[in-house]
């Protein structure tokens, strides 16, 4: 696809996707991304609703982002993925998430990061530095402050650079837990983000990636079927990488996703979860 052709993110034709929705100053929108927060007991394991009136409270996260852009600039929208991977935090909970630093790779503006500080140590939210991504990232956090609970920063990190930033370097001997959310819709930049998934795998101390992404199905004359070629794209580089690390014993598994839906939108059926860990 060109690099001018315009994308939309497929969320904001859901009906439920958000309320309130306002302009900003500039040509974005601000948008509640409404949530069932989970209750947990003093020992991190959630409290399960047994009775209406016991009804768990509805919050949101406000998050300025735009609603149209090119393909280069798709991470100033909000994507699925970033929702299937914020339920899946929610869901993980803070006894599982207390002690972790958290990075996560092409955030876009933040959302899941934001999710994921509620819980975490100390996120890490990195973007490719471009169209003012990390200011708006900056700026989503502080509108989200009463969320925030966890050390963050805030990092330029770009796939095809050979090497991470010195900031960075000082955070990886803590980073635990890694998460990407809808990064695979272009074989070049998937390329890009299994050479970086493989340098954190390889990089002490072990730690879980957890990548979301919806399955994107196109119709080809030479196969005479729906395919999803940035997928299986995916799969073949990720099974070269495993191939290329057997000797290290890493798994890759694909998750059920039969965890709590906390986030308003269509938990359609080509979402896809993945676990890799080292
Ligand atoms: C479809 S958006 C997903 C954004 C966000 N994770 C979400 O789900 O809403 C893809 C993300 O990958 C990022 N990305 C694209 N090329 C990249 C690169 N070379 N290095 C790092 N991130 C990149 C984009 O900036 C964007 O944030």
């Amino acid at each position: 696809m060109a690099d001018t052709a315009v994308v939309t993110s497929e969320i904001y034709s859901e009906k439920d996707y958000v309320c309130n929705l306002k302009k900003s100053d500039n040509k974005n929108v601000i948008a509640k991304f409404v949530f069932k927060y989970p209750l947990f007991d003093e020992d991190g394991d959630l409290i399960v609703q047994r009775s209406k009136e016991s009804k768990v409270s509805e919050q949101f996260i406000e998050i300025e982002h735009s609603s149209i852009s090119s393909l280069k600039l798709v991470g100033l929208q909000v994507w699925r993925g970033a929702l299937l991977l914020s339920d899946y935090l929610l869901h993980l909970g803070p006894e599982k998430l207390k002690n972790s630093t958290i990075l996560e790779l092409g955030s876009g503006v933040g959302l899941t990061s934001i999710v994921a500080s509620k819980y975490a140590k100390n996120v890490i939210c990195t973007d490719v530095d471009l169209g003012n991504i990390l200011k708006l990232i900056s700026s989503n956090f502080l509108r989200n402050k009463h969320h925030v609970k966890s050390k963050y920063s805030i990092l330029g990190l770009d796939f095809y650079a050979n090497e991470f930033s010195d900031e960075l370097k000082e955070h990886l001997p803590n980073v635990s837990l890694v998460l990407a959310a809808d990064v695979i819709y272009d074989n070049d930049i998937t390329d890009a983000f299994v050479k970086t998934i493989e340098r954190l795998l390889i990089e002490p101390p072990s730690k879980d990636i957890y990548i979301a992404l919806e399955k994107r199905y196109v119709f080809t004359v030479s196969d005479l079927d729906s395919v999803a070629p940035c997928y299986e794209h995916f799969l073949l580089r990720l099974s070269e990488m495993m191939a290329k690390n057997k000797s290290k014993n890493w798994s890759a598994i694909q998750l059920d996703l039969d965890f709590p839906q906390y986030f308003r939108y269509d938990r359609v059926k080509q979402f896809v979860l993945w676990k890799i860990s080292s």
